[in-house]
């Protein structure tokens, strides 16, 4: 990913945050998922009067392009409107973005846009991907 590509990301997903549905918390969240072929979709939190329904802007994002074909992403970039620190994606949402990848970026921004990146894969370490379905098992299931 080059700089430009960096700084788009930073760019759409503080501009997703403007869409967020946050009536309750009034947190708003957005998020800008670049897929491996270079299109981007957006997404911002939905929440629901029912609160445990809330989808966080990581996950419309990722339902968005996953439901339009895609399952390569090269980046996530996540905004807020916290002043000082950066946002970082919920248990939830992280094991959402190892189902795609361990080792793909996640951009969590400040409004400043000033921003860390990190690899989905560190921000849940030891995660459960397909594959340790596969691994051996004490007994055999008929
Ligand atoms: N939220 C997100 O959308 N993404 C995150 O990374 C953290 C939390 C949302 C869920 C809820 O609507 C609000 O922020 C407060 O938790």
């Amino acid at each position: 990913m080059d700089e430009k590509q960096v700084d788009d990301l930073v760019r759409r997903c503080q501009e997703a945050k403007e869409q967020s549905y946050s009536p309750y918390s009034k947190f708003r969240v957005g998020a800008a998922l670049l897929c491996q072929d270079g299109r981007i979709y957006t997404g911002c939190n939905v929440e629901n009067v029912s609160y445990g329904l809330t989808i966080c802007a990581e996950r419309t994002a990722l339902v968005k392009a996953v439901s339009e074909g895609h399952r390569k992403f090269k980046a996530i970039a996540i905004a807020s409107d916290l002043a000082n620190k950066t946002i970082s994606p919920c248990g939830a949402c992280r094991q959402f973005l190892v189902e795609f990848g361990v080792s793909w970026d996640v951009i969590m921004t400040k409004p400043d846009m000033t921003y860390k990146t990190m690899k989905t894969g560190e921000l849940l370490p030891l995660c459960v991907v397909s594959e340790s379905l596969e691994e051996e098992k004490v007994s055999k299931l008929a």
